[in-house]
């Protein structure tokens, strides 16, 4: 019956994203970090997630968030802002990967990410009241060349979008065209920072039109500037007009064979496993700061990689050992000197004095074992920088095959539900191992490791969950990837089991159809897999 239920669940999950067909844009188009090193990270990180928090509640009510949290050298000022034409919902989406990305700027003590449904600024001054700098510039897109008509459109739309928006609350929206033999159409959107006044939002557009149109003949332009964003464009990126996004909150109904099977085969799947309890995870595992202790505990134990051994496996950290980006860092391939193979990952967030809880944690995950699980080997958890060490798997992610032609031939069938039904195993087995229950939060295709015989191992679990009981950590508390993330994880970040159910169902469509659910890496004007099977 509770598998029933489950399905239901995740089925409801499906429709419900329905309502976010809107397009939030969430590509980054500039992420430019400040130069200066935070002061002091004990102090700067809590100051930097609180004012995150602080905004992330402001912009799911309007669109808009500014924050000020801490004093002194480490103070944080943090500003976001969603462009006048996205959605709510879709507002939400494109902040989750602004603040997923922002953070990349530690340890410099702030940064400002332009994508192209919304902004996010983060800086140790109060800078909300301003429109121009240095850093302001035009990012032109030359990949067709126009005529003199198109030319003379943008100049009208972009006039006509710096007139109307300082006294719409900083945002406008414009389009000209001309029908016939030229018949071409321009798009302009212009959005001051809500912290601006009307003269000061003027100021700032007028330096951004200026800017734009020397983007001219070019198809495509973006001013990106201190205190406004603005574009204008052959194709139509704007999103409909916000009255019209109602009518897509009607049920959609899913009639597509794909899902249909998917169902038969997750039931398939799940019979016997007692799986999915409604169950936060609350586990206290505070370890004993004590420095000395930690020392002597690293020396004795095997999980202990010696900084020097893992640098000279890598080729210190050679880029063509390079395998790959993970959510929380870089990994490399090394040889130890006995011959053995090893993946390492080198992490983007470095608390030094975090290690003997970074420690503790990789002795929780590595006790984790399972057939479909990568086993996590050890750390370097004391050296300059935190490492972990993984098994290799030769045949890398699963993202390389069932996206490509050419090697998505090495999957069969049969092999590809062999690789959904190990999937589940190795889910199932976090979500019910009885020690430490892990929810993975960040489940897609390129988290997917093949062995050499092509069998499913999970990677990546268990440090999710490491850094988000850490409030101090400045890892995002919206981690996992857009087009994998539950809409109510999204909306209200609400953490269960059913979190990685609903990645599992998108990655279960990636598999059968082949197709790449849309992420922010890929074009901005695909549908969500989910949407179209819907
Ligand atoms: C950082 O701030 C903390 C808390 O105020 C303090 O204990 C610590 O000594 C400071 N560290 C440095 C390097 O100043
Ligand atoms: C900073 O954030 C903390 C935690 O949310 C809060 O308790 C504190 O009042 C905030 N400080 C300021 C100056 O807003
Ligand atoms: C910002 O941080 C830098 C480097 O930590 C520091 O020198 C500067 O005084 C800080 N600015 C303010 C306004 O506190
Ligand atoms: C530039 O324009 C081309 C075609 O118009 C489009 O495919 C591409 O995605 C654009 N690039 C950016 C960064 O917008
Ligand atoms: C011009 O645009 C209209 C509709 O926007 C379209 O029906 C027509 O075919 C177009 N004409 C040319 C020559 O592209
Ligand atoms: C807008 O703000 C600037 C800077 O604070 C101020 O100098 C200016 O007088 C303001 N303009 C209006 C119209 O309020
Ligand atoms: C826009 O402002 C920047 C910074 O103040 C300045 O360097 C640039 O020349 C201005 N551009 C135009 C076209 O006015």
């Amino acid at each position: 019956m509770k598998i029933a239920i489950q399905l239901v669940c995740l089925l409801g999950s499906l429709l419900l994203l329905g309502r976010v067909a809107g397009d939030p844009r969430s590509k980054t188009v500039d992420l430019k970090c400040a130069t200066q090193p935070e002061h002091n990270t004990t102090i700067f990180v809590p100051n930097f997630v609180a004012a995150m928090d602080s905004i992330s509640e402001q912009i799911q009510r309007s669109g808009f968030g500014m924050a000020v949290n801490g004093s002194g050298p480490d103070t944080n000022y943090g500003l976001a802002q969603c462009y006048g034409d996205l959605s709510l919902l879709d507002c939400v989406l494109c902040y989750a990967e602004a603040r997923t990305v922002l953070p990349q700027c530690f340890p410099y003590n702030g940064g400002r990410i332009f994508l192209d449904g919304c902004f996010m600024r983060s800086a140790n001054y109060s800078f909300f009241e301003e429109y121009k700098g240095h850093e302001d510039k035009a990012v032109c897109n030359s990949t067709s060349r126009k005529d003199s008509t198109f030319k003379e459109l943008v100049r009208k739309a972009v006039t006509r979008a710096v007139a109307s928006a300082p006294n719409n609350r900083g945002y406008a929206r414009a389009q000209e065209k001309v029908s016939g033999i030229g018949n071409q159409s321009v798009y302009v959107l212009a959005d001051c920072w809500r912290s601006l006044n009307a003269s000061l939002c003027r100021a700032c557009l007028e330096n951004a039109s200026a800017s734009i149109l020397n983007c001219l003949p070019w198809s495509e332009g973006r001013a990106l500037n201190t205190g406004c964003f603005m574009r204008y464009s052959d194709r139509d990126f704007l999103n409909k007009e916000l009255g019209n996004s109602r009518s897509r909150e009607t049920i959609i109904v899913i009639v597509v064979s794909v899902v249909s099977s998917v169902v038969v085969i997750a039931i398939g799947i799940v019979i016997g496993a007692r799986i999915w309890k409604h169950r936060y995870i609350q586990k206290k595992r505070r370890g004993s700061n004590d420095a000395e202790k930690l020392v002597k505990t690293l020396n004795d134990s095997n999980l202990n990689f010696k900084y020097s051994t893992l640098e000279k496996a890598t080729g210190s950290f050679d880029n063509d050992n390079k395998l790959g980006q993970g959510g929380f860092g870089t990994v490399y391939k090394g040889v130890l000197h006995d011959g053995r193979e090893i993946a390492v990952k080198r992490l983007f967030f470095n608390n030094r004095h975090r290690a003997a809880d970074f420690y503790n944690e990789v002795n929780i995950i590595s006790s984790v074992e399972h057939k479909n699980l990568v086993r996590l080997l050890g750390c370097s958890c004391s050296g300059p920088e935190s490492l972990l060490v993984y098994e290799f798997m030769p045949n890398k992610s699963l993202d390389r095959f069932i996206f490509d032609s050419t090697k998505g031939k090495a999957l069969n069938w049969e092999k590809r539900c062999e690789i959904i039904i190990g999937t589940v195993e190795g889910l199932v087995y976090l979500h019910e191992n009885s020690k430490n229950r892990i929810i993975h939060r960040d489940i897609k295709a390129s988290n997917i490791l093949l062995d050499s015989r092509l069998r499913a191992k999970i990677a990546d679990f268990g440090l999710a969950r490491s850094f988000q009981e850490d409030k101090s950590h400045i890892s995002t508390a919206i981690a996992g990837t857009l087009g994998y993330m539950a809409p109510e994880y999204l909306a209200h970040g609400q953490l269960t089991e059913k979190v990685d159910v609903y990645s599992f169902g998108v990655l279960v469509l990636e598999i059968v159809t082949g197709r790449q659910n849309n992420t922010s890496k890929t074009s901005e004007y695909t549908d969500s897999i989910v949407i179209i099977v819907s």
